[in-house]
């Protein structure tokens, strides 16, 4: 864990900008296979359960996977997953936009090579969620913010990510002959993965995502 009497501690939660981590940290899809530091990964997972949660009941975990056979059967499953619905469906519709179909088709390499990651973190809720909108809001809305720390965290450390819904245990059920991922983690009954988030250091570069011009999301006052 992350120790707060070390000096180094001051440096290292001030190298990146706050600003600068939210502006230039962007789904990363293409990942090194080179190992990641224990005490990163500890990191990252410490940041993350500085989360805000609905009542504070912090209703998450965080599976970290690194062996290689457990890797395999996310993949597949997501492999499955991803193959139904981007490649099978999203793409494969004709009335798919140009950007959806260039989101889904940089998504398609994921689905291709989620297993290569060298760390796949596995983020569950830990209590189930029943199927209404109300409770269901308060129990995912305390899983992502969750997520999206431990995405900022990674990247000051020089580490990209990528959320994932797709072959959770939330997600469209997968076909008999691939094993879920609650089965692969051996999940207890009332505990639910929500998001596959692999990790690694990038391929690519950090840079501002793309996304619509703030004015279309900003309404001063009344909409
Ligand atoms: C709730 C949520 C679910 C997502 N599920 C998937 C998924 O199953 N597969 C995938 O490839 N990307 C998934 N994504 C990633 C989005 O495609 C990505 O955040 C979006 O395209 C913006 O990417 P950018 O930040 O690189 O611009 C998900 C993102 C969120 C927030």
């Amino acid at each position: 864990m992350t120790d707060k009497n070390d000096p180094k501690h001051a440096f290292i939660m001030t190298e990146l900008s706050v600003e600068e981590a939210i502006f230039t940290t962007r789904s990363m899809r293409h990942l090194k296979p080179d190992p990641i530091p224990k005490a990163d990964l500890e990191f990252i997972i410490e940041a993350a359960t500085m989360a805000p949660s609905a009542g504070n009941y912090q209703m998450w975990a965080f599976v970290v996977v690194t062996d290689e056979q457990t890797k395999q059967g996310i993949g597949n499953a997501y492999r499955e997953a991803g193959t139904a619905y981007i490649k099978d469906t999203v793409l494969a519709n004709p009335d798919t936009d140009d950007e959806r179909r260039r989101v889904y088709t940089q998504a398609m390499h994921t689905v291709e090579h989620l297993a290569e990651a060298p760390v796949i973190i596995v983020a569950c809720l830990t209590q189930p969620c029943p199927d209404d909108a109300a409770t269901g809001s308060g129990l995912f809305g305390s899983i992502y913010p969750a997520a999206q720390n431990l995405m900022l965290a990674a990247r000051s450390r020089g580490l990209g990510s990528v959320l994932l819904t797709l072959a959770t245990d939330y997600s469209p059920t997968l076909p008999h002959s691939v094993k879920p991922v609650k089965e692969i983690l051996d999940l207890p009954e009332d505990v639910g993965s929500v998001a596959l988030i692999p990790v690694g250091y990038p391929k690519g570069q950090w840079g501002r995502p793309r996304r619509e011009d703030v004015a279309n999301s900003l309404h001063w006052e009344k909409w």
